[in-house]
Order: C-alpha cells, then structure tokens, then sequence
C-alpha cells in the first residue's frame, strides 16, 4: 500500500456533460478559468466591477497582515442599494423579488418596488430606535419575508446583522447576544412549522431577560398567537408600518462589517464567523450569476434554505437580490401538509433552479419516486447541491427523477467562513461526475496536503486547504483573533485549513471526504466514514447509513456503521454479511464494517448533520454525550432501545 494521508479507493466512471443547447446559454464559459488564472486580481476586480460602488477602491487586495485580508480597500459602497435600489432606478420595480408561500398556505409576491419601500422603512425604524452603524442586531426569524427585509435594513444603514436560527434555545440565543453585545432583536409572535404555529416571542422574551445589552425587541406579527409582551417590545407593523417610504442610504466602506454568523465549533462556544461588505458581496454575486446560470428576466429560483444558516444569507438573500433574481420563499417544511409539497409548489411556480442540500434529496428518496413523479417538474433546468457530500446514488436519483435527465447538477463545496461558493462545476462548461464537487471556481485556488503540507496530486487524497485569500473569506471570529489563527491558519503555513478531507480521482476531479475528524484509522489506512456510507447507500436495501470510527485495540480504530434499511424491502436474514460483503466490492475489504448495527433513526442536527460524536458513544459503549443540538432529542433513546430490544445485528 502506499501512505497517503487518506486512501483513495472508490471509483466513479460516469460523465455528464452539459448538453450543447444549455452550454451555448451559459453564462459561464470555459475561458473563464484562463482569464481567471492569468491573472487573479483582476479578474476579481472585474467580478466587483458588476456591483455599483459609490466609491471606487484603490487596492483590490491587501494582504500584507496575513490572515487579516482587505479586500476593494478604499472602495465605499450599500449593499441594500445594490440589492434593491439599483434594480428599481433600472425599471424593474415590477418584477417579482420573493414569490412568497407560507406553510399554511397563505402567499404574497414582494416585488423589488416592495422591498425598496419595506427596507427603507424599516430603516428608518431602525434609526428611530438610535441603532447606528456598527451596532448589532440579532435576528431571531420565522422564513418569511420580514427576515430578508430585516437584514437589508440593517446592511442599509451599517448595523450587523446576526441572524440566530429560529429552531435554537433561549439559552442558544443569549450566547449569541451576549457574544455580540446586540442592541436590537428583530423577531416574530411565532412561525408555521409541521401544521402547528411555532412560538418564537417566549424564547427571545427568556432570552432578553438575561441580555442587559438589548434595548429594543421588534415583533413582527406572524401566527397572531397570543404572546406575553413587555417593555422593551414594539410590534413591527405599528413602528415599521408608520415611517416613511423612502431612506437616503450612505456608503460604507467594503471592508465595513456587514454580519456575524454564528457556526459551532471543536469547543462549547459558538465562532462568530465574520464577513465584510465588498468582498463578500462581490463573490456572492459572482457565483450566483455563473454557478446557477441565473438569467434574471426569465428564471424562478428556489433556495431551500432558512436565513438562519449561511446558504439563507448568500442565496436566499444577497446573491439573488443582488443579481436581480426571481425567488420563491417558502416557509414551512417539506412534508406539510402532505409530502409532495416542494413539488407542487416546483409546479405551481415553474421553478427553473432548486438549490437544496442531501439530507433532503435522501428523504425524498425514501418517501419514493411515485410522489415527486405526480407533478410537472419540467420547468427545472439545474439543480444544486450543499451541505455536506452526496453520496453518487442520491446524485443520481436527483438528476434522473427530479431533473428528469436534463438538468446540470452542481454540487457546491463551501463553508460558512467561506461564505461563498469555492468548489463547484460551472453548469455550462464542466462533464460532471456523481458525488465529485469537481474543482475549485475560477478565481479560487484550492489545493489537498498531506500531513506536512506538501501537495498532493490525482490519484491521492489529503487535507483541502485554500491557497490564496479571496474575496468572501472570513475576517475572523468576532472578538477572538487567536481561535481565528488557531483553527483556520495554524495547521499548515500560509494555508486555509478547511477541516474537511478531500481527494482527486485519477482524472484529477475533486471529491470530498468528509470531516477530519470524520476520517479513521484502521490498520494503518486512513479512511473516510463518507466513502463507506455512499457504499452502503449505494446497496438496494440501504435507506441511509452512517458511519464512525470505534476505538480497537486490534487496529486502532474498528468501523462502526448504523444503517436504516428502507421500509418494505425484505433485505434477508443475512443482510449485515451481505452489507459486509457488498461494501468490500464496492471499496476494499479493509473498509469492510466491523460492527453493522441497523437501526430506526439517525441523531442529526437541525440542520441535518449526522451527529456521528453520538454515535461513536455507543459504538465505543459509553454514556452516550451532549445531546442538546439535537433536531429530535428521544432519537438517542430510540436507538439505544432497539438495540437493547436486539434489533442490532453483528456477525
Ligand atoms: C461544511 C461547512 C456551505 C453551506 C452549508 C454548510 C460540508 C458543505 C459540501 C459539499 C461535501 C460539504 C463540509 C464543510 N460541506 N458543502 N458540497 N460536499 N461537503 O455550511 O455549516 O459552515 O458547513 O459542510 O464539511 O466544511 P457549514
């Protein structure tokens, strides 16, 4: 064998190239990676170019304080007004920003002639209320539209924002105030989550009763639920609702905060990510524009994703305003009121581009393809992908039954700290394969280290670092520039750790690998818990599978897997061996599971990531840890019981 720092074992031998009609359209085209490597900055400074600067900058990079990046130095600019303003001076106040479409079935179009009047007002409210530029605010938000308005009015008038999830707990949310020292909460009565009202107000009221630095709580009304109310609340409607229509906005400089957004971390206190205006800005719109092919006048996009993560912030919000978007915003979940509902409203809208992330794809997958094939999907012509990996046969299921085989699927490699996308195919340009995230966009430059920090080349796998600064980088953790270095700057010199293992295939194309420390050590070989899991899924028994490492006194670490078969499959008396089995022709026979253990359900976060810290406490017999970012907290319970009730299986 030989010592790469992750073995690189699976194969994947199915292309897709764009088809010509869609590579002839594409915004993006192939001489963008020449222009963008012959010489970097400018190309950069041509992306920035796009947006309207009040001030133009003088320097398009500093980065002679290393990782303190500035980026468009000099240059003065409002986000608000590039998102809004801009597209209404243009004639386009007409056009439709947000399709919006409630869980209990209510729906409002907000056209950018709205969202001008709406951002400038609550502005104006903002102001009244004495929050200045640089203040923060948090945002504590059902996805309604008011979320969208509320970050605009605090970019428009230099407050930064911290959008905080609305599924946290009270005790979540005043870390998060307490850590930012916010003057304001914008909230709501409640939102509409799986058919029920879900209450907001109580949490932040707990909340703020325990953050002296907040002065003002803004409620929108949502639901209508009776809330308790006390003196440092204003209802939105009658504060927002009584000022005037139009706000003179001012430009601040790009390297003006524009938000903090708060990610966990290795330790209990959450990273305040934070991120800048021009910078972020310019590389939001940037991918926006190549990435999803958006053509403003004709396309309807849909991004899943709340405003609480930062795939809300850059493609729910800034990236599709700021490219004069069509989007369609949806409240609710997935399942509600019945499970085709994403569908019918792909049908009902004419969605062009879905933006989602696996877990979804997964589920649907799982509720069967009957469902998604009773509607008209025929409007969709690209489908993205993020989050974390999608293994090669969700990849396919999503092209063949949602993208009925004609659409490009990007799959999107980014982080919050990156808050852009970094890796992806170029719809228009780039032969795709399943589960590959390809390579990095032009104008970012990606690279896989081993240990020491040497490069490594196809065929090889390693750690994905980030080589040159760009422009949507993080400028830090707010308050705490030594966790800054410490975490991103201090494994390699020079270098942006990522976190997350990666490796080309022997063309070169790029595949994630998981977490680090989602990586074990068996025997010696390094090997990723996502390349088995795509393995196990990819067996026709298989719903969906996760996979640890479990300490072994033997090999060092021994591989764990709990598996979900799919309901109404008889998979046989002998499916762990064959799962065994299956996974060493698929991979390698030392990737063979030690311990399969099939199970009910999976611990995930709210967002959907498999807590795999959770399920190593079983696997290494241990009182199973922390639990309380978990989406559903009986799960563990659930597991543990099943197991004890036998329905674990181990040969
Ligand atoms: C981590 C960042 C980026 C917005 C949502 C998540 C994983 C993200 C992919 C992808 C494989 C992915 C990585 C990354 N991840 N996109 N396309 N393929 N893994 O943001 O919560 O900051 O998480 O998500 O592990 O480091 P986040």
């Amino acid at each position: 064998m030989d010592h790469d720092t992750i073995e690189n074992l699976s194969h994947e031998s199915r292309v897709f190239p764009p088809s010509p009609q869609f590579a002839s359209q594409a915004n993006a085209q192939p001489e963008m990676y020449a222009e963008a490597g012959a010489d970097r900055l400018a190309f950069w400074e041509k992306q920035a170019a796009e947006l309207q600067w009040e001030t133009p900058w003088h320097t398009v990079l500093d980065w002679t304080n290393p990782p303190f990046a500035r980026w468009f130095d000099g240059g003065k600019l409002n986000v608000a007004v590039n998102c809004v303003d801009r597209h209404v001076a243009a004639g386009h106040g007409d056009q439709v920003a947000y399709h919006f479409e409630g869980e209990p079935g209510d729906t409002r179009d907000i056209t950018y002639a709205d969202l001008l009047r709406e951002v400038s007002q609550a502005a104006n409210a903002l102001e009244s209320l004495g929050v200045k530029a640089g203040d923060r605010v948090a945002v504590y938000m059902p996805l309604i539209p008011e979320a969208a308005v509320a970050m605009l009015a605090c970019a428009r008038i230099g407050a930064v924002h911290s959008v905080v999830f609305g599924g946290y707990s009270a005790h979540a949310l005043r870390a998060r105030i307490e850590d930012a020292q916010a003057v304001l909460v914008i909230t709501a009565d409640g939102g509409h989550r799986k058919g029920k009202p879900m209450d907001l107000k109580s949490i932040v009221d707990e909340a703020v009763a325990a953050s002296p630095s907040v002065k003002d709580v803004l409620v929108v009304k949502r639901t209508g639920h009776d809330v308790a109310w006390t003196d440092k609340d204003i209802w939105w409607h009658d504060l927002v609702g009584a000022q005037p229509e139009t706000h003179e906005a001012q430009a601040f400089d790009a390297e003006h905060p524009l938000f903090i957004l708060y990610t966990s971390g290795t330790t209990g206190q959450p990273k305040g990510i934070l991120h800048t205006t021009g910078g972020y800005l310019t590389q939001v719109a940037y991918t926006h524009r190549n990435v999803f092919d958006i053509k403003p006048d004709t396309d309807i996009y849909w991004c899943t994703a709340d405003v609480g993560w930062i795939t809300g912030h850059s493609y729910s919000v800034y990236g599709p305003l700021a490219n004069r978007a069509t989007s369609l915003m949806y409240e609710g979940t997935p399942d509600t009121p019945h499970t085709g509902r994403w569908w019918e409203l792909v049908e009902k809208h004419r969605v062009t581009i879905l933006y989602t992330a696996p877990t979804a794809i997964r589920t649907f997958m799982k509720w069967g393809d009957a469902i998604p094939q009773s509607f008209d999907l025929s409007s969709l012509r690209l489908l993205g992908s993020v989050g974390e990996i999608i293994n090669p046969e969700a990849w396919m299921w999503y092209r063949t039954v949602i993208g009925g085989d004609r659409c490009p699927i990007v799959d999107t490699w980014w982080q919050t700290e990156t808050g852009a996308i970094m890796i992806s195919p170029l719809p228009g340009v780039t032969a795709t394969r399943p589960g590959s995230a390809m390579g990095p966009l032009p104008g970012i430059s990606a690279a896989i280290c081993d240990e020491e920090g040497n490069v490594v080349h196809e065929g090889h796998g390693g750690y994905l670092v980030l080589t040159e600064p760009w422009p949507s980088m993080l400028r830090g953790i707010w308050g705490d520039n030594d966790r800054y270095i410490a975490t991103y700057w201090a494994h390699f010199a020079h270098l942006y750790f990522a976190g997350d293992g990666a490796k080309y295939d022997d063309d070169g194309d790029l595949w994630l690998l998981g977490r680090v420390d989602d990586v074990m050590n068996v025997s010696g070989h390094r090997l990723s818990t996502a390349e088995i899991e795509s393995a196990l899924v990819s067996h026709p028994s298989v719903a969906e599978a996760a996979v640890v490492g479990a300490s072994d006194e033997l090999t060092g670490q021994g591989i764990v897997a709990f598996v979900i078969l799919i309901s109404g499959v008889d998979a046989g008396d002998h499916i762990v061996s064959t799962l065994r089995n299956h996974v060493a022709s698929e991979i390698s026979a030392i990737a063979k599971p030690r311990q399969i253990l099939i199970v009910q359900e999976l611990p995930k976060t709210r967002s959907g990531k498999i807590m795999r810290r959770l399920l190593r406490d079983i696997a290494e017999n241990r009182a199973v840890g922390d639990t309380t970012t978990l989406a559903d907290a009986n799960v563990m319970d659930l597991i543990s019981a099943g197991l004890a009730a036998g329905t674990s299986t181990e040969d």
